[in-house]
């Protein structure tokens, strides 16, 4: 079971539309280990979201295979596939989907409300816990509102961790900040992956943020492109391949691990 990558994709297709298709993504065979910190690059529009959905099991493929922990997860019903999600993955996105007439601490535990569960002792305790350590502890009841953007992406990881996933799904968490917010925010989440041993894929445009990563992935045009393990190759040379405008990979059909 330890031998298994967390994640594998297998020649993952995407196809959009019934009468006009697109195609988005086209057989992207990866696998992803866990603990490891992968950075998603490339352009707009070249498939990044669509492949953390896919991921994330928010999305079907049209055609390949996912398997999480060696579950395929093709064979799970869409409700065991929400059941799975709640209690594996935490997602965190751009914009962080907060309910903004709900305080902090309603927010973290909106999974609960939703389906009018009463959250455990334990449950309330770990996301007051969340809270102070996203350093919110004096805005736990301070409506989502009144909070700013910074805050407000803090409440989105909080809320994102209540359920101690093994993966974190972070597609531009920062996208919506000002350059300082979002580097605190960036940091926050490097201090947590460090502390959890999570395994995290984050989309992100910041260079900075990617030289960061155990492992960079571009895509372009819905392809595999380039595969860089910074800590591997050093700064220097992950630069000079991340700007070189050929893809290291050969082909879409070489299996990444
Ligand atoms: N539900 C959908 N129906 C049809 N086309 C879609 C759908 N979702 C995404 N697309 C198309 O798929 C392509 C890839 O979109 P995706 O959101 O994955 O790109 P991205 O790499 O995340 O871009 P960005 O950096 O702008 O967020 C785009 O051309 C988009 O228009
Ligand atoms: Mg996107």
């Amino acid at each position: 079971m330890d031998n298994l990558p967390l994640i594998e994709l297998s020649k993952v297709n995407k196809i959009y539309g019934k009468l006009v298709k697109s195609q988005i993504l086209f057989d992207i065979t990866m696998t992803v280990p866990s603990g490891q910190f992968l950075v998603l690059i490339g352009p707009s529009g070249s498939g990044k979201s669509t492949l953390l959905n896919i991921i994330g099991a928010l999305d079907r493929p049209t055609t390949g295979e996912v398997f999480i922990q060696g579950k395929n997860l093709g064979k799970f019903s869409d409700e065991e596939l929400a059941r799975f999600r709640n209690q594996f993955i935490g997602f965190i996105f751009q914009f962080h989907y907060l309910l903004p007439e709900f305080n902090a601490l309603e927010n973290v535990l909106v999974s609960y409300w939703i389906h009018s569960l009463k959250p455990s002792k334990e449950i309330l305790e770990r996301a007051m816990y969340l809270l102070e350590q996203v350093g919110l502890k004096d805005s736990v009841r301070k409506r989502i509102n009144l909070l700013s953007g910074g805050q407000q992406q803090r409440v989105a990881i909080a809320r994102a961790l209540l359920n101690s996933p093994q993966l974190i799904l972070a597609d531009e968490p920062t996208g919506a900040l000002d350059t300082k917010t979002g580097e605190q925010v960036l940091e926050l989440l490097a201090q947590i992956r460090q502390e959890s041993k999570m395994t995290m894929i984050m989309v992100t445009h910041n260079r900075e943020v990617a030289l960061r990563a155990d492992r960079i992935i571009e895509l372009i045009d819905g392809k595999l492109c380039k595969e860089v393990y910074p800590k591997t190759v050093g700064l220097h040379e992950t630069i000079k391949i991340l700007e070189s405008h050929s893809c290291n990979l050969e082909d879409a059909e070489s299996s990444l691990s």
